[in-house]
């Protein structure tokens, strides 16, 4: 792993759309592709392509391009997909039920195993074949199964607190809906903290240079 400590942020950043762009190109049968054809397909440059790449040792051949089935495997063993990280979800409202129910975590290095909520009226309904469980179940269930992910989908006020403990419970990475820009001060923790509200704020200021340029012509 310490081979691909140095990676800069932004390739990083990068990696899941090559990840996806390459895994759809699998699907239709490509067997290899260019850096050009590649950069067509993702709107970024060819450079920027094989400068990313090479970052991971480079995996394309001079005249062949790259091979897109072991580009595909080594960006996912790069990212961790073949992990299979046991993962809980806090919180089982719409939002928590609907990332359950709809994101797919096997094809993502992840295994959701167990739901909990602090609502004892949600205790024992199932979303999808996982039943949800009541929050004072969380310690015996860690102490059962080790995850290492936890997806947060509670409101703000309560995200500190529950992190803390799932820290202290041993859970390593958090996947943070609430809004709450969660920053756990130990080591080895990782977070992603995920606003929906702010991609389409990026997508208004977009909007709004378009709609403005329009209106001064
Ligand atoms: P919801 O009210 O439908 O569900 C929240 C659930 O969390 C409830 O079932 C509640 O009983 C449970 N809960 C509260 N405190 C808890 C705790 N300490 N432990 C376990 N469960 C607990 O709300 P919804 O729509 O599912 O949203 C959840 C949170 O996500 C809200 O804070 C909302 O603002 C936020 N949100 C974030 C988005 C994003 O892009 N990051 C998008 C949409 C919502």
């Amino acid at each position: 792993m310490s081979k691909n400590g140095s990676i800069s942020a932004s390739v990083i950043k990068r990696l899941p759309r090559y990840y996806r762009f390459l895994g759809e190109l699998k699907k239709q049968g490509v067997e290899r592709i260019s850096s050009r054809e590649l950069s067509e397909r993702m709107k970024l440059t060819a450079s920027q392509i094989r400068q990313d790449l090479n970052c991971f040792g480079g995996f394309g051949q001079q005249g062949y391009g790259y091979h897109v089935d072991s580009l595909h495997n080594e960006i996912g063993k790069i990212l961790g997909v073949d992990r299979n990280f046991e993962t809980i979800l806090i919180g089982a409202g719409n939002l928590g039920k609907a990332i359950a129910l709809h994101i797919n975590f096997e094809t993502r290095g992840c295994h959701l195993t167990g739901i909990f909520d602090v609502n004892p009226k949600l205790t024992g309904q199932r979303v999808g074949d996982i039943a949800i469980m009541h929050t004072d179940e969380i310690e015996k269930f860690c102490h059962e199964h080790s995850p290492v992910v936890a997806v947060l989908c509670i409101p703000k006020a309560n995200t500190q607190e529950i992190a803390d403990k799932l820290v202290s419970l041993g859970v390593k990475a958090f996947w943070n809906f609430s809004h709450y820009d969660l920053s756990i001060d130990y080591e080895g923790i990782i977070v992603e903290n995920v606003h929906l509200g702010d991609s389409l704020l990026t997508l208004t200021y977009g909007a709004n240079i378009v709609i403005s340029e329009n209106e001064d012509n």
